[in-house]
């Protein structure tokens, strides 16, 4: 016979209500996922903001990445190239901040998991496929991945809005109307 208290302890199954469905099992928690997505964006275009649209089907967050530094004088100044962005790209999971060096460092500081860019045409293919094997070289963990914009803004890019507007013609379908009255205010000036 077993002595009362040198039994196992054995805990009471948990009580399920009658005709109750098992409870299901609870999802492990994961770190969200980040992109980042960088560029000149002098000025955001609706190519940019189909971009971020599509990099939610992979991501949790993206920060807007707006290069300091760009190769070109840009038409817009820094802070004006992010309050664009704020404007045309209004919502809680995306966040846009200038940054400043190099990219691959930007994007390891804020625990990127991937880099997006665009691809347009095969004219883009030889720039991004060497700045991606670079950024690769530079931070490992971090993948580029290329998204195709919808076929009608294919053709879209920030020169050609900022030529287009220069010279007077109609942006309206391809920006924000935010960026049109920017456009308009520079080259009215
Ligand atoms: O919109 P753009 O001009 O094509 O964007 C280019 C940009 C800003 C993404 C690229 O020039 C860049 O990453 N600049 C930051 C400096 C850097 O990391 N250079 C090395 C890239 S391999």
């Amino acid at each position: 016979m077993t002595q009362r208290g040198s039994r196992p302890h054995r805990r009471a199954p948990a009580r399920r209500p009658r005709g109750g469905a098992e409870p299901a099992p609870r999802a492990a928690a994961r770190a969200p996922r980040v992109a980042v997505y960088p560029g000149s964006f002098d000025p955001v275009t609706r190519g940019h903001e189909d971009l971020i649209r599509r990099a939610f089907t992979f991501a949790d967050r993206v920060i807007v990445a707006v290069a300091m530094n760009v190769a070109k004088q840009p038409l817009f100044t820094l802070e004006e190239r992010v309050a664009l962005l704020r404007q045309a790209v209004d919502r809680p999971e995306v966040e846009v901040r200038a940054f400043d060096g190099l990219l691959a460092d930007f994007a390891r500081d804020v625990g990127a998991a991937v880099i997006v860019r665009g691809l347009r045409a095969v004219s883009d293919f030889e720039y991004e496929f060497q700045m991606a094997l670079m950024n690769r070289n530079l931070a490992p963990g971090i993948e580029t991945v290329f998204l195709v914009p919808a076929f009608d803004l294919t053709y879209l890019s920030s020169s050609l809005v900022r030529e287009v507007a220069r010279f007077g013609g109609d942006v309206s379908h391809l920006v924000h109307p935010a960026v049109q009255q920017a456009l308009r205010h520079k080259f009215t000036r």
